[in-house]
């Protein structure tokens, strides 16, 4: 099956998620246990925890679980988290609450990055980039699972489709096709 690339470290601004085949990247009051049981290719984790140089998040994420850190812990680096109202965050070393513009956390954010990658791990801030032309490379991990509610991706209704060419080889333009089974909730294949 054809897959991306590995990621480089470029001074890119990456949207980048796991997301359940419905647009979902986190479940109804922020859940994730849905990620588990997915397997990812070899390295990939790597990948992104060596091309990383900075993360830029919301404050709504931040204020649903303040302990927890992108990659499980594994990538360690600059957090900024975009506020309105920093005064009432929950401190933390690692992490700078930023109340400015977006061109401005994004130029703070890859000055941090330092050459390397800056991972904007918020649904509302890359909607917001990417009105704003800041987003080089929407990086996205289809997991094989359907959530129905929760967080999209990109949630924005009355807008003008956006329309994007896929990086790699071959039409930009060319669809991804893809075939899934439905199976039980214990994962088993279904059998008639
Ligand atoms: N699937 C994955 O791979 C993955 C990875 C990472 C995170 N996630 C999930 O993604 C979800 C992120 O949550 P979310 O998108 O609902 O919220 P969010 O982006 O974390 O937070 C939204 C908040 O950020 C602040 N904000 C946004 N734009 C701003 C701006 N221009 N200026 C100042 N502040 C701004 C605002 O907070 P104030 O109201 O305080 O101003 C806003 O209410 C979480 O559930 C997290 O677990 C998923």
């Amino acid at each position: 099956m054809s897959d991306t690339e590995p990621q480089t470290a470029g001074g890119k601004v990456l949207w980048h998620f796991a997301m359940s085949l419905d647009g979902f990247v986190a479940g109804p009051n922020h859940e994730m246990d849905w990620m588990t049981g997915a397997s990812v290719r070899p390295g990939l984790h790597s990948e992104y925890i060596e091309t990383t140089g900075a993360v830029l998040g919301g404050r709504d994420g931040w204020d649903h679980d303040p302990d927890a850190r992108p990659y499980g812990g594994a990538w360690k680096g600059p957090i900024f988290v975009l506020t309105h109202h920093p005064e009432d965050a929950t401190p933390a070393d690692d992490v700078t609450f930023l109340n400015c513009d977006l061109a401005e956390a994004v130029r703070i954010g890859l000055e941090a990055a330092d050459g390397k990658n800056l991972e904007v791990l918020s649904p509302t801030i890359g909607r917001q980039l990417l009105e704003l032309g800041l987003i080089d490379e929407i990086d996205l991990h289809i997991l094989p699972v359907l959530l129905g509610e929760g967080i999209r991706l990109y949630d924005n209704p009355g807008s003008a489709p956006i329309r994007l060419h896929r990086v790699g080889e071959g039409d930009p333009t060319s669809a991804v096709n893809v075939r899934y089974r439905p199976t039980t909730p214990a994962g088993k294949p279904f059998t008639r």
